[in-house]
């Protein structure tokens, strides 16, 4: 059993008190760490959709694991050929709020993704998004455990979280660090469109509160994790918001700069995945 820490407590009561509450722009406060800009749009769009090549696209079962409240329409497309999507939260909101949109095509638990209480072997799909990340690092493990323990024989779990201050996003932050530099010099009395450290943590233009979030990188997944169970690194996306909401820009030829980087990254997906900031990870079950 895995005890209820402090963390987890601090983690519930900010996505039941902040994360899933409505902000004034009718979004989930929580969106507010995405870039929703139209520019922006069909590169994010197209990067959610990378989860579904990964799934299988039909069975009884599908868990998603620290689901929210199933926030953006592309999450709809992951469990259409599913009987059944066991939304599992430890945040009643999120869970609530998952209610409203898939009525009884959902199953709601709440539960730690650390401490599944599910018989193994039940899932035909998973499907776990900046979840893990909230759990303390040394659970981590445990998490990836209880998903693969979950899954059912021959079929795929597919995760995805942000890594530990990856390479690429190193070197990102040097040229948004240079451009806001730049700027500052240029027009002193004004902000840079997109101020901020760079770190590993979430950055917003709004700077919201956040809350507990802790990051491995790929060599701990493929050391540890990896000598447990197979998996494999995609890419889901390369970019940080931070980088987005610097470098891309609707008349600089944003969305074709969006484009070339989605080509680039389904050319090298593996390297895009290791070394970019958020990874997809795929889980199988069998070795
Ligand atoms: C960043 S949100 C992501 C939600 C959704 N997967 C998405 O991508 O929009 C993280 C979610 O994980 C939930 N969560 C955090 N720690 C958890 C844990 N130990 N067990 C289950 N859910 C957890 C939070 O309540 C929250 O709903």
């Amino acid at each position: 059993m895995v005890p209820d820490t402090e963390i987890k407590r601090q983690v519930r009561e900010f996505y039941d008190q902040v994360g899933w509450q409505e902000a004034s722009d009718g979004f989930y406060q929580n969106a507010s760490y995405e870039d929703l800009r139209p520019v922006v749009h069909e590169y994010i769009h197209n990067c959610h959709l990378r989860v579904l090549r990964h799934l299988k696209p039909s069975g009884y079962l599908m868990l998603d694991a620290g689901s929210g409240p199933i926030q953006y329409p592309e999450y709809l497309e992951y469990s259409r050929g599913y009987q059944y999507r066991v939304c599992a939260d430890i945040s009643t909101v999120a869970l609530q709020e998952a209610r409203k949109r898939i009525g009884n095509h959902g199953l709601y638990v709440v539960c730690d993704i650390a401490n599944l209480p599910f018989r193994s072997g039940v899932f035909d799909a998973i499907v776990s998004l900046h979840t893990v990340h909230h759990l303390p690092p040394e659970e981590h493990m445990l998490a990836y455990q209880e998903l693969h323990r979950t899954l059912a024989a021959s079929s795929n779990a597919v995760i995805v979280n942000g890594w530990d201050n990856p390479p690429l996003t190193r070197f990102l932050n040097i040229w948004i660090r240079l451009y806001n530099w730049l700027y500052a010099l240029i027009r002193p009395h004004r902000k840079p469109p997109f101020p901020g450290k760079a770190s590993s943590t979430k950055v917003t233009q709004e700077a919201p509160r956040g809350t507990y979030v802790r990051k491995h990188n790929a060599s701990w997944l493929q050391n540890d994790v990896g000598s447990l169970m197979p998996l494999r690194i995609w890419c889901w996306r390369s970019v940080s918001v931070r980088f987005l909401r610097t470098f891309i820009h609707s008349r600089f030829a944003g969305k074709s700069l969006l484009r070339f980087l989605f080509w680039l990254e389904e050319c090298f997906p593996h390297f895009f995945g290791k070394y970019g900031q958020y990874p997809l990870i795929e889980l199988g079950k069998n070795k």
